[in-house]
């Protein structure tokens, strides 16, 4: 063997050993129990029609809703929320369609279990505040209904491994909509990484950098919850809009998975600031302190030996950005600006190309559609198709693109990133929700619409 062979084999086997040694935090191990199915690929009998009972007619559930209604095969039997006038305004619009009028849950912030008792449901979607996700979640496929929930599924390590034992012994599907995975740029890159073009996938970097200061702030919508976590939580609060498609890419959970993570957050002002240069005298928030830092970076470690940045940035002034690198050996897709080079087919060496010049070639076939296309609704084709994707993989009795694993995978980097901001930035594994089918589970490919 030769000296540099012999050094590198030296060095994995440090890190091995190393690794093994990195803490546990949350007792992953222990829950290292019986596994009851062969792959991570759960699939349902197929269904006619599809009947929801919808949680959380806000902002992003009244997109969903929306979204719903325009597709095939879909009821909306039952609407819950805890504000009486969102659902009703709902029913109006549904009977105005000349559609039966779901029924009506609005006793209280638990009536979604009487929804979940009463009602024929095969369903329940919801886009509730996230202290809600995994109560509904667990109620609904308690009840024998399958479960989608927005983003994150689940914000502590153990409502992780609730989601995925309940899913496993209630044999129900349990997904996280994360509608980033249907973007146009991030399917592009999902489809030039499958089809070879980028070479082998060394590297991501994505993150959800968004000035939400005046949405935490706002007396209505998520003011009314999401600025309550600044004041408990210092991490990486909302990984799963830019983690969801690199991992998506990336194969984790499906012959690929998460290793270890690091993170480290900046110190906490923004929200000291807005608080005193926009609310009156006498506002009570006035005297809220904050914990979490303005700006979280993250960065995990696959099995396969990648590398991923993940930032978190929500109290800034800053425009939008996902961030979004997808690196392989023979070239690389970002966003935000959009923008493709892979060597030998772009224009020119060491000049990137526009997206839209890939998009003209190698656009994922579901974004060939004029309906993606059109869609306008929320986040515009993105959220449109990953509902439509929901549906038809239920009809069909298909596996979900995304399934309990993959949510709580993406997801449980939150609550790690807390523990390793909390600990002076050590490394921390990342609990395998398969425990070991990720090796012999296929791929996600590339789906025709
Ligand atoms: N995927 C995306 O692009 C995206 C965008 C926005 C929000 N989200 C996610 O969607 C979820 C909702 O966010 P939002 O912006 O719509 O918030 P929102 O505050 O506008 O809506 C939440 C709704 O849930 C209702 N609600 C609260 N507690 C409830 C309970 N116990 N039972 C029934 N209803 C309850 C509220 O009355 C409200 O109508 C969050 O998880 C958020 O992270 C995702």
């Amino acid at each position: 063997m030769d000296r540099s062979r012999r050094d590198f084999v030296k060095a994995s086997a440090a890190l091995v050993g190393a690794g093994a040694a990195l803490p546990e935090p949350f007792g992953a191990a222990a829950r290292a129990a019986a596994v009851p199915q062969e792959t991570t690929l759960f699939r349902a009998p197929p269904m006619e029609r599809v009947r929801i009972g919808f949680v959380g007619v806000g902002g992003q559930g009244s997109s969903h809703v929306e979204n719903l209604l325009t597709l095939d095969g879909v009821d909306i039997k039952a609407i819950c929320d805890i504000v009486p006038e969102k659902v009703s305004a709902w029913q109006e619009k549904i009977r105005a369609l000349g559609r039966p009028v779901p029924v009506a849950y609005t006793r209280g912030p638990r009536d979604f279990e009487r929804m979940c008792a009463e009602e024929e449901l095969d369903l329940v979607f919801n886009a509730t505040p996230w202290e809600w996700h995994v109560p509904i979640a667990l109620a609904a496929m308690k009840h024998g209904k399958h479960s989608a929930s927005e983003v994150p599924i689940a914000y502590t390590v153990d409502d992780c491994w609730a989601l995925v034992e309940t899913a496993e012994k209630e044999r129900r599907h349990c997904v996280m909509m994360e509608n980033c995975c249907y973007d146009r740029l991030e399917m592009l890159a999902l489809h030039l990484a499958r089809k070879g073009l980028l070479g082998d996938l060394l590297h991501g970097e994505c993150g959800y950098n968004h000035d939400l200061r005046g949405v935490k702030f706002s007396t209505e919508g998520e003011g009314l919850w999401r600025r309550a976590h600044a004041t408990r939580r210092n991490g990486n609060l909302y990984p799963t809009h830019g983690l969801g498609p690199v991992a998506q890419a990336m194969s984790i959970n499906r012959g690929n998975q998460f290793d270890t993570m690091v993170s480290m957050s900046s110190a906490s002002r923004g929200l000291q600031l807005w608080q005193q240069e926009h609310l009156a005298a006498d506002d009570p928030r006035r005297s809220e302190r904050y914990v979490l830092g303005d700006v979280n970076v993250s960065l995990i470690r696959t099995m396969l030996d990648q590398t991923i940045y993940v930032s978190h940035d929500t109290n800034s002034p800053r425009p939008y950005s996902r961030k979004y690198v997808l690196q392989g050996t023979r070239g690389l897709v970002e966003g935000w600006p959009r923008r493709v080079y892979v060597e030998g087919m772009s224009a020119k060496d060491d000049q990137w190309d526009p997206a839209d010049k890939w998009f003209a070639t190698h656009d994922h076939p579901l974004w060939t559609s004029e309906k993606v296309r059109k869609a306008s609704v929320g986040h515009g084709g993105m959220d449109w198709l990953e509902d439509w994707r929901l549906v038809n993989c239920l009809r069909e009795g298909l596996p979900t693109d995304q399934n309990v694993y993959d949510g709580c995978a993406i997801s449980v980097i939150g609550p790690l990133s807390e523990w390793s901001v909390a600990n002076g930035s050590r490394p921390v594994r990342v609990p395998d929700f398969t425990r070991g089918r990720w090796r012999t589970t296929e791929p996600l490919g590339i789906v025709e619409g």
